[in-house]
């Protein structure tokens, strides 16, 4: 089975080819953020321009890449939500387009369910298995028994980690996107320099909060010299308070994972605060000992590509999953829902 992945719901305009082999034929990234840099920041109407201006391009030369014809697709996925409405807008109308000039099904893959399925392209994993979601704008933890079925353990109670990081880079001056140059800052840094707080760290349950640890990275900047030392002082202390507060939500989430589903034995990451070294390597501990496997995808596959995309939809495929052409975007769509809508 060959199917081609669009992914269009924020800054990243993607297309690839992947098979139910697991091979990855093409993976073909046009990244904007030199578009929005100068407004620290995603401008949705430059996204969806952006977008416009490069899908038709990028598909032909994912399959170009791919050395295969569109007569050889089984199928044609793209994110239909949840992001922002007018990129997905246009990746979907593109989606469509194929799926109807070439007669073959059309799958509206969720953008969560993509970075959730990642470790069964990347890894070949069994289900069921918990799962971190970590990206710019969802922090959950969530056990998945296949595509559709999500049991959601945790949420954040206000801001997504990767949001976090992102105000975190601001605050110090730091450029956008936030989370690989506060990760680059935190190199140099030294991490107990500021006893920044673990939120919800000890509590039962497996909810997640960061906007405390925002207001007293916020507090710290404004009263000291943010010379590189302090920035990358503040960098590394602000890293290891969310390492920390990430694993205690995750010890708690494992623990219920194993008397819900005594079959899952892996703890897997995803979403493109993946990407972070520091929270792998904090995270590996944990998986070792908890007695359980630890996988996280290569980074460029944590951070939003159409791969993963192109992946659920096999997975759905697979299982006669597919959508109609008049499937309608939808910029709000939790994955909870997917198990009604499908
Ligand atoms: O999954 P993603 O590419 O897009 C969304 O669906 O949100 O995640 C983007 C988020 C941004 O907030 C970005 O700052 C963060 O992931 N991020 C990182 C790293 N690379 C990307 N955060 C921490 N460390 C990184 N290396
Ligand atoms: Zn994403």
């Amino acid at each position: 089975m060959i199917v081609l992945g669009i992914e269009t719901s924020c800054d990243e305009t993607a297309a690839a080819i992947v098979r139910s082999d697991r091979k990855i034929l093409s993976n073909l990234v046009v990244s904007q953020l030199d578009e929005h840099r100068p407004y620290g920041g995603v401008v949705p109407e430059i996204a969806a321009r952006s977008h416009l201006d490069h899908i038709d391009g990028l598909v032909e030369r994912a399959i170009e890449e791919a050395q295969i014809r569109f007569e050889d697709l089984d199928g044609v996925a793209a994110t239909g939500g949840p992001g922002l409405i007018g990129g997905v807008l246009v990746g979907m109308m593109t989606a469509k387009a194929v799926a109807l000039v070439h007669d073959r099904p059309l799958i509206a893959v969720n953008h969560l369910e993509g970075h959730a399925l990642t470790a069964r392209l990347t890894d070949g994993l069994d289900y069921p298995y918990l799962l971190l979601l970590v990206s710019g704008g969802h922090c959950q933890l969530l056990a998945v028994s296949g595509p559709g079925a999500y049991r959601r353990y945790g949420t954040t109670l206000d801001d997504a980690v990767g949001e976090a990081f992102d105000k975190t880079a601001k605050l110090l001056g730091l450029p956008y996107p936030g989370g690989p140059a506060v990760e680059q800052a935190a190199k140099q840094g030294q991490p107990d320099r500021y006893a920044f707080p673990r939120p919800m760290r000890g509590r039962p349950g497996c909810d997640f909060s960061f906007s405390g640890l925002k207001t007293a990275v916020a507090r710290v900047a404004r009263e000291v010299a943010l010379d590189q030392k302090a920035v990358a002082d503040i960098a590394a202390s602000f890293q290891t308070a969310v390492a920390e507060a990430l694993t205690d939500r995750t010890r708690n989430a494992l623990r219920r994972f194993k008397s819900e589903c005594p079959a899952g034995r892996a703890l897997v990451v995803a979403g493109g605060v993946a990407a972070n070294a520091h929270l792998r390597a904090t995270l590996t501990a944990l998986a070792g000992e908890e007695d359980f496997r630890f996988v996280a995808p290569p980074p460029a596959l944590c951070t939003d590509n159409a791969a993963m995309i192109a992946w659920a939809g096999i997975e759905r495929l697979q299982r006669n999953m597919t959508d109609s052409l008049d499937f309608a975007p939808r910029p709000r769509w939790p994955l909870e829902d997917l198990a009604a809508a499908s």
